[in-house]
């Protein structure tokens, strides 16, 4: 962070050699910090948004472990946000922009700004309601966003295709410090935990039980629940985020115009998705990578037999007894 200078590069340097450390999938290395395994640059990210970030009681998050239907969701939330903003589809920004543009990333938001106070600054003067996208389990948030009546909506999906996504995405990403771990090793480190934003279990569950806790708070979203009935699920967000359809835009038939133009199907045919880029700061995307197959149970093409039982008998001790389960095809 340049505007602190050599000082505060000295303390993450330090904290950095104090962290526990293991190869990561994108990133040549990932920390153990807060109990989940980060690269580098989200550490000082983190800390920075921990100790300056002021929520705002309209912002929106939309959090995931990565893979879960993150791009999806944020098209969705944009979409049910802004509904009154743009109702006519063909003008709809989610044609010519990428759903990470829109809702872009909390801590990479900085733009080349590297002055902290000019970057909350910015920040604070972005137009209201907010929107953002996080892979920050819910303990590691600035306490604001977790205190403050913002609204988070958060969407996981069986961790069996999250690591055949993960996987993919990863093996496609060119340029990375090191060859992506094959499917063997990459699924050992995924037992363990060991993945970017990782252990997969406890981001699950530091959402899934803050939204039993705190319904109003936390709307938790499966992909294979959205995939099942995505015109129930859109009305419920938008309920939940206080943007709710009239029944006149219901009758008209707003919400399947919305769930039609945040369709897989759509949204990778289309220009933006087909050839941009998503610069993350941290690294940068094509857009491309974020639409793949969309299907459930794609995982049973990678899957050998001791894969399945090794996984399922993760899951069953890591999430026994919270209530929370997946539908796996
Ligand atoms: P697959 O790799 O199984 O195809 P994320 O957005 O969190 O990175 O997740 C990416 C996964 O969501 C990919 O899954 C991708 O194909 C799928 N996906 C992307 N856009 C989608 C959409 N509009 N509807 C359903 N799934 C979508």
């Amino acid at each position: 962070m340049s505007s602190t200078g050599g000082k505060q590069e000295n303390e993450e340097d330090k904290l950095l050699v104090s962290l526990r450390k293991e190869r990561g999938w994108a990133f040549s290395h990932v920390y153990l910090f807060q109990e989940f395994w980060w690269p580098s640059s989200f550490i000082q990210e983190i800390n920075i948004f921990q100790n300056n970030f002021q929520a705002k009681d309209s912002d929106v998050v939309v959090a995931s472990f990565p893979k879960s239907g993150t791009t999806w969701l944020k098209g969705l939330t944009f979409a049910i946000v802004n509904h009154q903003s743009f109702p006519s589809i063909e003008k709809h920004p989610l044609l010519t922009s990428n759903p990470h543009e829109l809702v872009p990333p909390l801590y990479t938001f900085r733009g080349n700004n590297t002055n902290i106070h000019d970057q909350f600054l910015q920040l604070s003067n972005m137009a209201e309601p907010r929107l953002f996208g996080t892979h920050t389990p819910f303990h590691s948030l600035p306490n604001s966003l977790k205190e403050f009546n913002c609204k988070i909506v958060y969407i996981c999906r069986n961790p069996f295709d999250v690591f055949v996504s993960a996987w993919s995405f990863f093996k496609k990403i060119k340029g990375g410090p090191l060859p992506t771990p094959s499917l063997e090793e990459a699924f050992e480190m995924y037992c363990n935990g060991i993945i970017e934003f990782g252990p997969w279990w406890s981001h699950m569950l530091g959402y899934w039980k803050e939204s039993i806790a705190r319904p109003n708070k936390v709307l938790f979203l499966k992909y294979e629940d959205l995939k099942e009935d995505a015109n129930f699920h859109v009305k419920k967000v938008a309920e939940f985020l206080g943007y709710p359809f009239t029944h006149e835009e219901e009758s008209n038939g707003v919400i399947e115009s919305i769930v039609k133009l945040c369709s897989f199907e759509e949204m990778k045919d289309l220009d933006v998705n087909k050839s941009g880029i998503i610069n993350f700061q941290v690294k940068s995307f094509e857009n491309n990578l974020f639409f793949r197959k969309a299907e459930i149970g794609d995982w049973v093409n990678y899957f050998s037999q001791p894969m399945i039982e090794k996984l399922s008998k993760i899951i069953e001790e890591k999430l026994s007894g919270s209530g929370l389960s997946f539908k796996m095809k």
